[in-house]
C-alpha cells in the first residue's frame, strides 16, 4: 500500500495479535533484501524497531518473538547480551552502550499495525 505522501506501508498484524507486554518479530524479503523488524506492545503503546543490534547488525532474538530480558524490563540482544530501553531503543549496557536500535514508523489503522517506510 502507498499512502498519500507516497510512502509504502506494510501491514504487520492486528494489535491484539501481540499479547500485552510482549513483542513480535517480522521478516520480509530474502538475501540482501531481507529486512527484519519487531513490534512491542504494552497497552495502547506500540513501538517498532529494526531487528538489528547496533553492535554487529545481527537480529536481537535467537528464539522466535523473544526480545525481552527475563524481567521483561528491556530488550535483550542474545548474541552478546546488550540491553536496550524499551521506550527509546537506547542501549543501557553491553558492547554497543550509548548506541540505539533504529526505530521504525508505525501507523495503527482499524486495529491493524502498519509499518510505514519512506
Ligand atoms: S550483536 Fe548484539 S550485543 Fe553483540
Amino acid at each position: 500500500m502507498v499512502d498519500g505522501n507516497n510512502r509504502r506501508a506494510t501491514r504487520l498484524c492486528r494489535v491484539e495479535e501481540i499479547p500485552d507486554g510482549t513483542a513480535r518479530g517480522f521478516s520480509f524479503g530474502s538475501g540482501l533484501d531481507r529486512r527484519e523488524v519487531f513490534v512491542y506492545r504494552r497497552g495502547d503503546i506500540i513501538l517498532g524497531y529494526d531487528n538489528a543490534c547496533p553492535h554487529q547488525g545481527t537480529p536481537l532474538n535467537f528464539l522466535r518473538d523473544r526480545f525481552l530480558t527475563e524481567e521483561d524490563d528491556a530488550f535483550l540482544c542474545t548474541t552478546h547480551g546488550a540491553q536496550f530501553r524499551i521506550e527509546t531503543g537506547f542501549c543501557l549496557m553491553g558492547p554497543c552502550q550509548g548506541k540505539s536500535l533504529k526505530a521504525i514508523a508505525l501507523r495503527i489503522e482499524d486495529g491493524a499495525i502498519w509499518w510505514v517506510q519512506n
